[in-house]
């Protein structure tokens, strides 16, 4: 008989893979994915830890979820088997059983290969399950191989952890330290992949450009190795990577962008400030300067990379001066898109300690304002200079008008077009008519039809 299985996944797309290899290893144990909470068997929060609001809708969910268990006892419909994975679990497990003792399991990202083991223990009602140790053998070694992931563009996690230890950020002790897959585990996964119908895959790792995971001759690799290695598969149409970090974009790495044809020419590189004191205290390791040096080099290397980022406003200390520095550097960047946020403090880590220095909401939410309209505006502009452009667009799958198609074009922007259905999974030449805030629009160019894919 098979059994429901809801998964809610919050954060980045490094819990989007880990929902996906939750659903690997359920589904032996039959569990079938649902779309729906209600009536599940089992449900699991995957949840992220970055910032305050992100934590406490854990709270919120489980409180939902507690009223849908209860509503399905009175039903006599069975149990729920109520699960909270990821980042909060592993940085609050204790607190989570202690706010929510009626939570059945609660496991950190580096243990949910011994599901099938917690399920079983739950089965038995062996009480509380709380796995939070960062085990010294991979997870990745447990993972079911059969599996593979089938969507068009699909992540794969090359890298995980992180040693950097920005003053504001809770990574570091949620993933633990640095480690990456072995090449070989690489390609073998990125062959079941293609084989499975991808044709997009965008490498992962909190710091995916530190990748330095062993080749089969003993030595390691570079990120721009892996690229290289990637790039040989038949099969793959596009490859991204995502999130670097300023201080390992290796020359090798620069040097991909402008020599292999499948790295799509756009890169997600966060500099959170443009201040060089903010930089400091944020433990960044690099000054503005450098930044605008690594972006320099590899617009030489390849002129049409879109640049995306991540920022922060408001961290403690930060004054009007060290702003107007980050504004400077988004005008001199010019952002095809970017991430922006109020700091958060985070419990546990350097600079929420910092309890002079911290900048009152209301400034933090005029800077964040201001951050804003101006990436809004170089995004909006970024995306109105493709009007009468032809791009190739990878179709992923219908939009949400009737006859509409969306999917990406090399530049990560989604791009509507009208167009059959039997035309997803097709590379197609569109010309854009329209450049919104958030996507394009266009057309299919009349002949071309796709079929060149
Ligand atoms: N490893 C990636 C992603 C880290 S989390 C990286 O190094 O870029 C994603 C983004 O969340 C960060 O880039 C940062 O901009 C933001 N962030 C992290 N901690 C934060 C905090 N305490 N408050 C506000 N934003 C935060
Ligand atoms: Fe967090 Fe910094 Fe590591 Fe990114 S590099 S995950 S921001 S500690
Ligand atoms: Fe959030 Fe954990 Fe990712 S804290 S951003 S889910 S690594």
């Amino acid at each position: 008989m098979t059994k429901k299985l809801y998964i809610s996944t919050y954060g980045c797309q490094m819990n989007v893979y880990d929902s996906a290899r939750m659903a690997d290893i359920m589904a032996p144990l039959g569990y079938s994915l649902t779309e729906k909470p209600e009536g599940a068997d089992m449900a699991i929060l995957n949840t992220c830890h970055i910032r305050e609001k992100a934590s406490e809708k854990t709270f919120s969910e489980l409180g939902r979820l507690r009223n849908m268990r209860s509503k399905k006892l009175d039903r006599d419909d069975g149990d729920m088997v109520i699960a909270v994975a990821g980042c909060v679990a592993q940085a609050e497990g204790a607190e989570i059983m202690k706010r929510a003792p009626y939570v059945n399991m609660v496991f950190g990202p580096q243990s949910y290969h011994l599901l099938p083991q917690m399920v079983a223990q739950a089965s038995r009602g062996a009480g509380h399950i709380l796995e939070t140790d960062f085990p010294v053998d991979a997870k990745f070694d447990h993972l079911p191989s059969e599996a593979i992931d089938t969507n068009l563009s699909a992540f794969l996690t090359v890298q995980e952890g992180c040693d950097k230890f920005c003053a504001f950020c809770v990574v570091p002790y949620t993933r633990g330290a640095e480690f990456s897959r072995p090449v070989a585990h690489i390609v073998a996964e990125a062959k079941r992949m293609i084989a499975g119908g991808t044709q997009e895959i965008t490498l992962l790792g909190q710091n995916v450009n530190a990748y330095h995971g062993t080749l089969e001759s003993g030595a390691s690799a570079t990120l721009a190795e892996l690229i290289y290695r990637l790039a040989e598969l038949d099969g793959l149409k596009r490859l991204r990577y995502t999130t670097s970090h300023p201080l390992e974009m290796s020359e090798d790495l620069l040097r991909a962008h402008r020599d292999v044809d499948v790295l799509m020419p756009y890169l997600h590189l966060p500099v959170q400030a443009g201040s060089d004191r903010i930089l400091d205290a944020m433990n960044r390791r690099h000054t503005a300067q450098e930044y605008r040096a690594i972006i320099d080099k590899l617009r030489d290397y390849r002129p049409d990379l879109a640049l995306s980022g991540d920022f922060i406003v408001g961290f403690p200390g930060e004054s009007d001066k060290d702003f107007e520095d980050t504004l400077q550097l988004v005008r001199d960047v010019d952002y095809a898109q970017a991430y922006s946020f109020k700091y958060s403090p985070r419990p546990g880590t350097p600079a929420a300690g910092l309890d002079g220095q911290m900048i009152p909401e209301d400034v933090k939410s005029e800077r964040l304002a201001e951050l804003q309209r101006l990436l809004n505006a170089q995004q909006l502009a970024y995306n109105q200079s493709f009007v009468g452009r032809e791009i190739k667009v990878l179709l992923e799958r219908e939009g949400k008008r009737d006859g509409q198609l969306v999917g990406r074009s090399p530049y990560m922007q989604s791009v509507f077009v009208p167009s059959p259905s039997h035309r997803i999974g097709r590379i197609a030449t569109v010309i854009v008519q329209e450049g919104n805030a958030n996507s394009l629009r266009g057309e299919l160019k009349p002949g071309n039809v796709a079929d060149a894919a």
